[in-house]
């Protein structure tokens, strides 16, 4: 058959994997190609156990793959292939050097775009899918257009806004696509190429076009504005926390204004995931890169929160079983970021633990999808790390439970035979607010969610 455009995108990630399976899903006549310098991970996409946990993902792939989706580690034959050309590389925060712990680490780009330079013969639009600080589709068109008389390349950028465990539904039926080129009459016309891509089946009038420098600032600034939304709501449950208000029904009562509008106001244990902390940090260092140190300072406070929030959790948990966890057994539910993912990183489970560990508690892990990746986090065989796919076996015969992921299967469980199992005093610590807390307390436990009054036995 033959294509009436060809696509690659770099980086099989959580990104690159969904975001191109859909539109190879909704465009049959476009070929779609993944590459990645992880060839395992090749490799897993084209097994019958993808890499990531998605859910609809397994479908759409599975539909789609050998007509027009392609896995393969063939970058260069990729590259030299395609019409469009997106980057969907990790761009984590820089450890080391300048800007070390705030700034985005773009080594992995600048060689992505070299190879880029150095593999094609044709000209080519590269769309910056990942998230990138702003004005680095700039740097990138500069080295691309660095060869003089060579091809032709064409940067746009368009961050991508999917959201892990709703990746599919989001990329179907997105709020918004959101391109940035430039205002030239190639950047235009790239920007019709790509706009055409997502036309097959985003409706025009949810497809924005703006300047390169807005789209790259915009989904920084999505971000903030999310993440500050949880660290604010956070923030009250600590006051609710030491007064009689339930953070539950002061969220559920400002978010009826319009104004406000309900979603990003469930207060927890904190926000996880690979983007929140990088990417506020990542503003956080634009701001002082030029100059704005009270702006970076009013976002810097966004995380801030967010790690006190985790910490706070801890400390509570000391206090309550009588300050001191030490050699005490304590069943962590979840360990990935959010529910319906496998995807552990930033998770606030990581904190946690950690803190825990640091106190000489022992800590039973369960999670349906993230075991695997919590072995990696906290290192394998770590003292005091025990993991059990059953809740039910990694409560058994601990001293409390911390609920650190919204899995709905932790709802669904009979917490008397858990009850039954534990050492006593049993504590709950509901770091999500999912669990029926009264009925919990009626079975004997001492209660202690987020931002709303305990319920306990002494
Ligand atoms: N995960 C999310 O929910 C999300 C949402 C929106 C935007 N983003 C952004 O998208 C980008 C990608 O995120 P992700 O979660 O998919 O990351 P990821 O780590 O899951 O995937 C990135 C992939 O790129 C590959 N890679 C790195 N360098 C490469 C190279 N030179 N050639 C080929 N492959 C290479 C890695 O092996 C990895 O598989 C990041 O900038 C992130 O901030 C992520």
């Amino acid at each position: 058959m033959t294509f009436k455009k060809r696509i690659l995108c770099i980086g099989a990630g959580y990104v690159g994997g969904p975001t191109m399976a859909v539109i190879a899903d909704k465009s049959p006549d476009v070929r779609v190609e993944l590459v990645d310098i992880n060839a395992e991970r090749i490799a897993a996409w084209n097994s019958d156990h993808l890499p990531i946990y998605e859910p609809g993902l397994d479908e759409v792939v599975k539909r789609n793959r050998g007509k027009n989706l392609f896995f393969t580690t063939d970058t260069d034959r990729g590259i030299a292939e395609s019409d469009i050309i997106f980057v969907s590389v990790n761009t984590p925060t820089k450890t080391f050097g300048q800007g070390a712990g705030l700034a985005a680490d773009l080594q992995y780009w600048e060689k992505t775009a070299r190879q880029i330079l150095r593999a094609s013969t044709s000209d080519k639009i590269v769309v910056e899918k990942s998230t990138l600080p702003v004005r680095t589709a700039e740097a990138m068109d500069r080295i691309l257009n660095s060869n003089g008389s060579g091809p032709h390349f064409e940067v746009l950028s368009n961050p991508e806004f999917l959201a892990e465990g709703t990746a599919i539904e989001d990329l179907l039926d997105p709020d918004r696509v959101l391109i940035g080129g430039m205002n030239t009459p190639k950047g235009q016309k790239a920007l019709d190429d790509l706009e055409a891509v997502y036309a097959s089946w985003v409706p025009r009038d949810r497809i924005i076009r703006t300047n390169v420098w807005s789209a790259e600032l915009a989904k920084l600034v999505a971000n903030a504005f999310l993440a500050q939304r949880v660290s604010s709501i956070n923030a009250v449950s600590a006051l609710c926390e030491r007064t009689s208000a339930d953070v539950g029904e002061v969220a559920h009562a400002i978010g009826l204004d319009s104004r406000i509008g309900p979603k990003f106001l469930k207060a927890s244990v904190g926000f996880g995931g690979s983007c929140f902390r990088k990417d506020i940090l990542n503003l956080v260092y634009i701001c002082r890169q030029h100059g704005l140190a009270e702006v970076a300072a009013y976002w810097e406070a966004v995380v801030a929160m967010n790690d006190h929030q985790q910490d706070r959790f801890v400390a509570r948990m000391i206090s309550e079983m009588f300050n001191t966890v030490a050699g005490k057994r304590i069943a962590i539910f979840g360990f990935a970021f959010k529910a319906d993912t496998g995807d552990t990183r930033e998770s606030p489970a990581i904190r946690v633990c950690r803190h825990l560990l640091e106190e000489r508690a022992e800590v039973c892990i369960t999670d349906p999808k993230a075991l695997d990746n919590a072995a990696r986090d906290l290192g394998p065989d770590t003292p005091g790390v025990v993991h059990a796919q059953d809740p039910y076996k990694a409560a058994e015969g601990a001293h409390a439970i911390a609920v650190m992921t919204e899995w709905k299967d932790f709802q669904a469980l009979d917490y008397q035979r858990i009850y039954d199992s534990m050492e006593k005093p049993a504590f709950v610590f509901d770091g999500r607010n999912i669990l029926d807390h009264a009925k919990l307390h009626k079975i004997g436990f001492n209660v202690y969610p987020i931002g709303k009054a305990a319920l306990t036995h002494v």
